[in-house]
């Protein structure tokens, strides 16, 4: 069953409360902190665009990948009414081709890598994001952490009822393979006031921050640095969100 197919045309109403103005702000934190020179972006797994939206708004040159053709539609439609040019290419990250080298910065947000379940295709993200920075380029990331996608979604159920859109989303948490099966169903309400069911089986890989620190080593990068929940400081235990920093 694919995944971000029919999700796509529902992913920004059931993320509207991601302070994606402060996901950008933190962002524009890391690069300032770093005190990278940035001009050029490559953002993997790119969605709907609500991070590449906003970075283009702010005058970064910017291209987006991702493999979902559906989520790649919404974020042209949203470009266009916004009046923004992006550049969008449909591709799997996991073989990544793309043609431009030297780059200033290349940045995966909000689950990306998590989706990349098996490590061989991880560590090919690194090697040809590495190959694809210029000396001294960033790279940016945020994964769910091992903790959050082993006990808070675990083994979990969830379910949300709104005006117009109802979903299920239970959880599978397999702790020998690390990986987190999510079987979603939703209910979209139609014109004739009717519920459309859909269905999508998602699947992510919990990483611990040393088998991706460890990857990132392997694949040449320096000066790696492990922040936690938005914040310039180390994770806790409980951090549900990981990001990582680090140069070639
Ligand atoms: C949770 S969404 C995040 C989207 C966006 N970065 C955001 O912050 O809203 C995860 C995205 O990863 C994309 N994705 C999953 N596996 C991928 C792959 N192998 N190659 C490229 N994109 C992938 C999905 O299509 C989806 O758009």
């Amino acid at each position: 069953m694919d995944q971000y197919r029919d999700f796509a045309f529902i992913y920004d109403e059931l993320m509207n409360e991601v302070d994606y103005d402060g996901w950008v702000r933190y962002i524009e934190d890391i690069i300032k902190d770093e005190n990278a020179q940035v001009q050029n972006i490559l953002e993997l797994a790119c969605g709907t665009g609500n991070l590449t939206i906003p970075l283009t708004k702010k005058n970064y040159d910017i291209a987006g990948i991702d493999i979902s053709d559906e989520m790649l539609s919404v974020a042209r439609e949203k470009a266009e009414k916004e009046g923004v040019e992006l550049v969008l290419l449909q591709q799997d990250i996991a073989e990544l081709d793309f043609d431009i080298i030297n780059l200033d910065c290349v940045l995966c947000a909000c689950d990306g890598f998590n989706y990349i379940t098996y490590d061989d295709d991880l560590e090919n993200v690194f090697a040809k994001t590495h190959e694809l920075l210029k000396e001294e380029g960033i790279f940016i990331f945020d994964i769910s952490s091992f903790y959050k996608l082993s006990t808070v979604l675990g083994n979990n159920t969830y379910g949300e009822n709104r005006e117009d859109v109802a979903y299920m989303w239970q959880n599978y948490f397999d702790d020998e393979e690390n990986l987190v099966e999510m079987e979603l169903a939703f209910f979209v309400k139609d014109e004739d006031g009717k519920f459309d069911r859909f269905e999508e089986v998602h699947q992510q890989r919990a990483y611990t921050e040393d088998e991706i620190v460890e990857m990132l080593e392997e694949a040449g990068f320096k000066n790696i640095k492990v922040y936690g929940d938005f914040k310039l400081e180390s994770p806790k235990e409980d951090s549900q969100r990981i990001f990582f920093v680090c140069r070639k």
